[in-house]
């Protein structure tokens, strides 16, 4: 009777999902934010991106699961490969998915699968040899001169309806493995696609379409979302008076070319979006084709605009960059958001960032330069702009304790419950300041709040004379109740000024400064930090002196964590 004990507890414990009539993994509106729903609840994710080959091994990933689980990460996001999903037409070999799959899932972890079809940053690299080889069925874009690129023509039906056909196989597959689990939570469809060298493609089918009206299905969408376009879009549109019809250049305007210093501005505009237009209808067919099987979330990457990259075609023409997210609507339904790749400086990022999250589009990074800025920028994403996901890329290169990332995702896992459930309200905030971005000022619970970057203390010179050099500073603030907050991070400091002073209680005081912890989503207590520790005196100098605003400045634990704590202000006269 004993051993019946354990077994049924496991089968109570691995009640499917599906039984309990728990929806598949979907996006849900909260607020201002779009979140990502999985096995019922929002779910955060903590992602990595693997190695371009890692996942074309399942022995060579038979350690790395466990690795990113000692990074903290809850998802791992990692390719499929068309060339091995189907070696040969109409032959279908899942061994690699279900070794992801279940590799993942054994270590606990999510995925986020990238489906390397048709494109991979531009080029048709994972496209199998029976699709390769076969130019004359699956056209080659072509040059002004006629001659093929290695990449798959947008406009190729052929090549569509075979990329659109494995893809919708491998989600049949996925579902019936995985329905009941919800390990694969996204997908991301191709990846960084578009066209290097120029603007659009120059095969005589391409500039019969380019020279051509704009298509009646776009044409419609623009006049019904009339004055809800994207601004880059519209004001080309209205520019050009707003027709309900004409080519390409008659609709959106003659091309121009900026020069390359103003890599802000929109070149080839018109044959950028016809160019989209055709990688949106594209890949929006074979994203549909794969939701007839199993309808959870899917999106598209970029390579972003970004300074040396101005123009399209220096980044790949026709990708999903922020000004073309009407197009990708309009001819990819089934794309529900486009994400940017982003491996730039730190201000660039920031504006990146800012430039995806727009109205219904969430932020959702799937690819950041690995580094002790980016574990510190991590912050701000999910801070300041409800991120879905934040990822770096490459995760499988280095060890968890080397890796920057690690104390990132352990500090943000302990507040992930209380993250999402201030996403969209207004009643949040990220940080990020480095040695150019010292400052940061927001508004947040009625106070003006000025982010410091906080260096190196003499005491902590004076104990460790190799102690490290601050180099970024991240952190997420988050208000609770009127005056009191929780303040995740480290090596910055935060001075609250009231945004309306009150006039019977002018001045300001901490009430109590809390560190602690958050085990399984309840705030426990580690210290309370006072005297030296606090803010009013000690090693840090005295800070009764401006009785008008309230300041936090963190304690750093030796071990270099990132610190939790509960701040409350009090006012006095
Ligand atoms: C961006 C691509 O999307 C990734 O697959 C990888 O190639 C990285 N660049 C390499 O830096």
């Amino acid at each position: 009777m004993k051993k019946l004990i354990p077994i049924i507890s496991v089968l109570i414990a691995t009640t499917s999902l599906v039984a309990q009539n728990i929806a598949i993994p979907h996006l849900q509106k909260n607020g201002n934010a779009t979140q990502l729903i999985v096995e019922g609840k929002p779910f955060l994710v903590l992602g990595g991106e693997l190695h371009n080959s890692s996942t074309s091994g399942a022995a060579y990933m038979g350690p790395i699961w466990e690795q990113m689980k000692s990074k903290n990460l809850n998802t791992v996001i990692a390719p499929v490969y068309w060339e091995l999903l189907e070696p040969q037409q109409g032959n279908f070999d899942y061994s690699l998915v279900d070794s992801m799959v279940y590799g993942a899932r054994n270590a606990n972890l999510h995925l986020v699968i990238l489906w390397f079809g048709s494109w991979k940053n531009g080029y048709s690299m994972y496209a199998p040899g029976w699709v390769k080889s076969n130019t004359e069925k699956y056209t080659r874009a072509k040059n002004k001169n006629g001659e093929s690129y290695q990449m798959l023509s947008a406009l190729g039906s052929n090549a569509m309806k075979a990329d659109a056909n494995a893809f919708k196989m491998l989600m049949t597959h996925i579902r019936s493995i995985d329905e009941k689990y919800q390990t694969v939570i996204t997908v991301q469809m191709e990846n960084e696609m578009g066209l290097f060298y120029g603007p659009r493609e120059y095969s005589d089918e391409a500039s019969k379409a380019f020279n051509g009206k704009v298509p009646d299905d776009l044409m419609k969408y623009m006049l019904s979302n009339k004055g809800k376009l994207q601004p880059e879009i519209d004001s080309a549109w209205k520019a050009n008076g707003y027709k309900g019809s004409g080519s390409w250049e008659e609709v959106f305007g003659k091309s121009s070319v900026s020069d390359n210093k103003n890599w802000q501005a929109l070149s080839y505009l018109p044959e950028e979006l016809f160019t989209s237009y055709h990688y949106a209808k594209y890949v929006g067919q074979v994203a549909a084709a794969g939701k007839e099987a199993y309808p959870i979330p899917m999106y598209v990457n970029a390579w972003i605009k970004q300074p040396g990259f101005g123009s399209p075609g220096r980044y790949p023409a026709g990708g999903p960059v922020p000004h073309t997210l009407d197009i990708w609507r309009s001819e990819a339904p089934a794309i529900d958001f486009i994400s940017p790749d982003i491996y730039t400086t730190m201000n660039v990022a920031q504006y990146t960032m800012e430039q995806y999250h727009r109205a219904g589009n969430p932020l959702f990074v799937p690819e950041f330069k690995p580094g002790i800025q980016s574990a510190n920028m991590a912050f701000w994403a999910y801070g300041q702009h409800d991120a879905i996901c934040f990822s770096l890329f490459g995760i499988d290169e280095s060890k968890p304790a080397d890796d920057p990332i690690t104390k990132t995702y352990a500090a943000i896992a302990q507040v992930q419950d209380l993250i999402l459930s201030n996403q969209g309200k207004g009643t949040m905030a990220g940080i990020y300041l480095d040695s150019t971005n010292t400052h940061q000022s927001f508004k947040l619970n009625g106070y003006s709040i000025r982010a410091t970057i906080t260096g190196t203390s003499a005491l902590e010179l004076a104990y460790n004379p190799n102690a490290k050099k601050v180099m970024a500073a991240g952190g997420i603030i988050i208000a609770t109740v009127p005056d009191e907050f929780i303040i995740v991070g480290t090596d910055f400091s935060l001075t609250f000024t009231p945004l309306k002073p009150d006039a019977s209680r002018p001045l300001l005081d901490v009430e109590y400064t809390d560190e602690g912890n958050f085990v399984n989503g309840k705030w426990t207590a580690t210290r309370r930090l006072n005297g030296d520790e606090g803010t009013g005196g000690g090693d840090y100098g005295f800070g009764f002196g401006n009785n008008k605003a309230a300041l936090m400045r963190f304690q750093k634990p030796p071990n270099g964590d990132y610190s939790i704590v509960k701040f409350k202000i009090y006012r006095y006269k």
